[in-house]
């Protein structure tokens, strides 16, 4: 990395200073995102028997997408995160195909595999009319060939789309084991060398960056997109992220994959990125449902919020495509409710992935990338009840109170098995307990606060009335580790939450519910082989 950090200097001062970026970031943090695999998610011709290969085309499209969109609306979601959408190397490869969309040639083209120009232009309307946001993923890392594991490859540069030849790109290397810690190698290097050449661009050379911005905003401005992923943003040298985000014109994640939040947050805190997916949480999350302490998550929030500059501005999540599943850790349902809860009720931005609301449970990369119609969209599953609801309970929060997203939930108890916090200003806020026992937790009573003395509140998962005591705590009545939410039953007015409720008590099965639907039939078939993608 060659020390031209005075650009940095220069840009920083100005980066993200846009009132239009600004307000853009603010209407992101009031969205609830669902992550859509294009290819697998829904076909053209909306058939649910079609199988195919893991590391294959399945055939899904944008046209099956715009078919399909009620299924993501009707869980309260209220943007998407789709797959890239620009043309991809054409040739199958040892590491299989680019279903994913992750392997560029063209900047210029979309990618045909998805749909028409049409097709993709429709989709973008039917989102306008329906007030979903549209975040598009883009790879500005590298653009991708064939490679036959030979190394060096042989790249034939001609065959790229704007970057049509060697001078804009690295020279090959490889990140070392040691590398990955590293900056100059793993932003330098060419990542992944198996099967495709992903040919990393040199994104300092002065024709790229100007090419690169160019490109952004004509992309951004001839499709009506609301917001970026970027993909592999820590891969690329710092300074180029934020002339990349300015020259969007719109709000961007960033894709920074650690846990350490020191190296996390310095992308907000040195103006970088406006935000990303929430590493953070992550890996504590995936800890503490899995025999650790929801301790360690507590620590965690508070140093994001100590190191980040807008914790609010990230996207919470426990499933994306790069990671195996949350289910093929821990099967258990009320585990799974647990954490869907945390997810959609916490700070930041609510992210899920489409296959979690249907419990899927594949392991790495691209097994976790089941097709979502293996799962016949089926709107009664736990998951996906359990979701709406969520979304719902949220969607009224932020209905009520314009400063829910910007307030910071308050902690109310963390030990080992339980995770409770409150959300929001007294009349709107909510009041939730996560606990990590699964479906075989026992019946027991747990005093919890945040609320006023004698104020009338809901449990909305199981719309049971109850009273908060002299103290304004509730009485939780915690059974098979089913997770809690409260809110003041004055919320509720007009929202369609619970509009009749039951009085409060042991709920006899609440947890456990139906195992996932289908699950049997998911469980991926495991390949002699796993390559990580960079996806
Ligand atoms: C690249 O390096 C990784 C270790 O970071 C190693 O596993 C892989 O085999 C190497 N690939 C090639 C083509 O050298
Ligand atoms: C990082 O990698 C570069 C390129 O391989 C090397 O020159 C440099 O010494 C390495 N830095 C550290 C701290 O190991
Ligand atoms: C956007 O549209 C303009 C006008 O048709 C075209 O010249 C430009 O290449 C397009 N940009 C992208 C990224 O598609
Ligand atoms: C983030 O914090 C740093 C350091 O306090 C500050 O320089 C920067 O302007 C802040 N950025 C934003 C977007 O608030
Ligand atoms: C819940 O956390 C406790 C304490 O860390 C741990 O002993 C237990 O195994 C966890 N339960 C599950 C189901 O992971
Ligand atoms: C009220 O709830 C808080 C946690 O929010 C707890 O620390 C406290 O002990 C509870 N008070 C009573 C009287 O149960």
């Amino acid at each position: 990395m060659r020390a031209s950090l005075f650009s940095l200097a220069g840009v920083a001062s100005l980066a993200f200073s846009g009132l239009g970026l600004a307000a853009d970031m603010e209407e992101w943090k009031t969205r609830s995102v669902y992550q859509v695999m294009i290819d697998r998610y829904a076909r053209t011709d909306g058939s649910t028997d079609h199988e195919c290969e893991a590391h294959e085309f399945c055939g899904g499209s944008w046209r099956g997408l715009i078919n399909k969109l009620d299924y993501i609306q009707d869980m309260g979601f209220t943007a998407i995160q789709i797959s890239p959408i620009n043309k991809n190397m054409e040739e199958h490869t040892a590491a299989g195909d680019p279903y994913h969309g992750y392997w560029t040639t063209d900047l210029y083209a979309l990618n045909d595999k998805f749909g028409t120009e049409k097709d993709f232009k429709d989709l973008v309307s039917e989102l306008k009319k329906r007030d979903i946001y549209l975040m598009a993923d883009v790879v500005v890392n590298h653009m991708a060939q064939k490679f036959d594991n030979n190394p060096p490859p042989k790249v034939d540069y001609t065959k790229f789309n704007p970057f049509n030849d060697e001078k804009y790109f690295h020279p090959y290397c490889n990140v070392t084991e040691e590398g990955w810690l590293n900056a100059t190698e793993y932003q330098n290097c060419w990542l992944y060398p198996y099967g495709v050449a992903l040919a990393d661009l040199d994104t300092r050379n002065p024709f790229v960056i100007k090419e690169m911005n160019s490109w952004i905003k004509g992309l951004v401005s001839n499709y009506s997109i609301d917001g970026l992923r970027i993909d592999a943003a820590k891969h690329v040298n710092d300074e180029f992220l934020p002339d990349f985000v300015e020259s969007s014109g719109v709000f961007a994640w960033g894709e920074v994959l650690t846990g350490e939040p020191e190296d996390f947050c310095r992308y907000q805190t040195l103006n970088l990125l406006p935000g990303m997916p929430n590493y953070l949480d992550y890996y504590k999350l995936i800890t503490s449902f899995n025999g650790g302490s929801f301790e360690d998550l507590a620590r965690i929030k508070k140093e994001a919020i100590n190191n980040c500059n807008d914790t609010f501005a990230l996207g919470t999540f426990v499933e994306n495509h790069d990671m195996p599943r949350f289910a093929n850790k821990n099967s258990d349902m009320a585990i799974a409710k647990n954490a869907m809860t945390y997810v959609i009720l916490n700070d930041g931005v609510p992210t899920v992935y489409q296959g979690q609301e249907q419990h899927f449970n594949g392991f790495e990369t691209p097994h976790n990338r089941e097709p979502l119609w293996q799962s016949g969209y089926d709107k009664e599953s736990p998951l996906y009840v359990l979701t709406s609801r969520l979304n719902k309970v949220r969607n009224n929060a932020i209905k009520l109170d314009k400063e829910y997203v910007n307030t910071a939930s308050e902690i109310l108890w963390a030990d080992n098995n339980h995770f409770c916090t409150k959300k929001g200003s007294y009349g709107s806020q909510v009041v939730y307990c996560i606990t990590n026992q699964s479906s075989q937790g026992t019946k027991y009573e747990l005093s919890v606060g945040g609320f006023q003395q004698d104020e009338q509140v809901v449990e909305v998962l199981s719309c049971k009335a109850n009273k908060a005591g002299m103290s304004g705590n509730v009485t939780m009545y915690m059974n098979n580790g089913a997770p809690k939410v409260y809110v003041p039953a004055g919320a509720l007015k007009g929202s369609g939450i619970c509009e009749q409720t039951t009085e409060d008590g042991y709920e006899a099965d609440s947890g456990a519910g139906v195992a996932g639907a289908a699950t049997g039939l998911l469980t991926a078939a495991i390949f002699g082989w796993a390559v990580m993608f960079l996806a």
